[in-house]
């Protein structure tokens, strides 16, 4: 593909994926592109660890969906996350960022609008929506023919200093390499973030992966071959709308949006 395309075609992937391994060659390659970024004083904070051992993929994705069920369950996710979530198309439409809930199960779907309040949450552990989500979850990350566990070094992360801020950054560069790259390789990606978000569920994946005293496991992402037909899952983390550029670039001072290029066409 050409550079442009890739940019523009990556996308967070919610579906399954093919069952087939991911190719030695191809890892080889994630990890190439995932070296090349760019970080401070060349310090290279990263490490990866590739994980394909059924056992641990299907240890992992139960802990996820476990998580995710529990944080459906208890608010919390709701509660954190609520300022994300659109209702309808055209409230998408306008604000041009976030995620649009407009796919519950049927039952709930009169009560949409009610899922981030006390009586909403009530009705959908009474219809036992987050455990259908934890499973649909589980699902989807035991299906994954490889789970990729990134770390920082300790040296370089230290929370509340500029290096962490600058490990965190060149991270993030690492980690848009690979996923450019799964675009042009024909795969998908996806995080694995729900046991982040339930005390002492992150630390029983740093378990199962031995992580060292030294490194911090900062995140977990599921890849494989992506399949010809992708169905849409309950809940859609992927989104394609984006602000327009007046709304997120500026010219020559944070006063001055730049307004002259929503209506363009994309550059060829
Ligand atoms: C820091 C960060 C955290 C994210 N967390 C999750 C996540 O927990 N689960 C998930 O499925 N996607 C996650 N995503 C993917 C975003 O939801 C996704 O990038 C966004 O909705 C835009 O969709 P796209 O990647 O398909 O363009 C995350 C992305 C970033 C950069």
């Amino acid at each position: 593909m050409e550079f442009l395309d890739v940019v523009r075609r990556r996308k967070t992937t919610n579906g399954p994926f093919r069952p087939d391994p991911v190719s030695r060659e191809h890892q080889r390659l994630l990890m190439e592109v995932a070296g090349r970024a760019p970080s401070q004083l060349n310090s290279q904070p990263w490490r990866f660890v590739i994980v394909e051992e059924r056992d641990t993929i299907e240890r992992i994705a139960r802990i996820s969906g476990d998580s995710m069920t529990e944080a459906m369950s208890n608010g919390t996710f709701f509660e954190r996350y609520k300022p994300y979530f659109r209702f309808s198309a055209e409230e998408m439409a306008e604000k041009r960022s976030g995620m649009l809930f407009d796919k519950l199960p049927a039952v709930l779907r009169p009560f949409t609008k009610q899922v981030f309040t006390p009586r909403g949450q009530k009705l959908m552990n009474s219809f036992r929506v987050p455990q259908t989500l934890g499973e649909e979850n589980r699902k989807l990350v035991a299906g994954s023919p490889l789970l990729l566990g990134v770390m920082l070094d300790r040296a370089e992360y230290r929370p509340g200093e500029l290096s962490s801020f600058y490990s965190v950054f060149s991270m993030g560069a690492a980690m848009e390499n690979v996923w450019l790259t799964t675009a042009e390789l024909g795969m998908g990606i996806q995080f694995v973030s729900f046991p982040m978000e339930v005390p002492g569920k992150w630390a029983e994946i740093e378990a199962l992966l031995e992580v060292p005293d030294d490194l911090e496991l900062m995140a977990v992402y599921r890849l494989g071959y992506l399949p010809a037909d992708q169905v849409r899952p309950a809940i859609d983390w992927s989104s394609h709308e984006r602000r327009k550029p007046s709304q997120y670039v500026f010219r020559g001072t944070c006063a001055s949006p730049e307004t002259g290029w929503d209506e363009s066409p994309p550059v060829p």
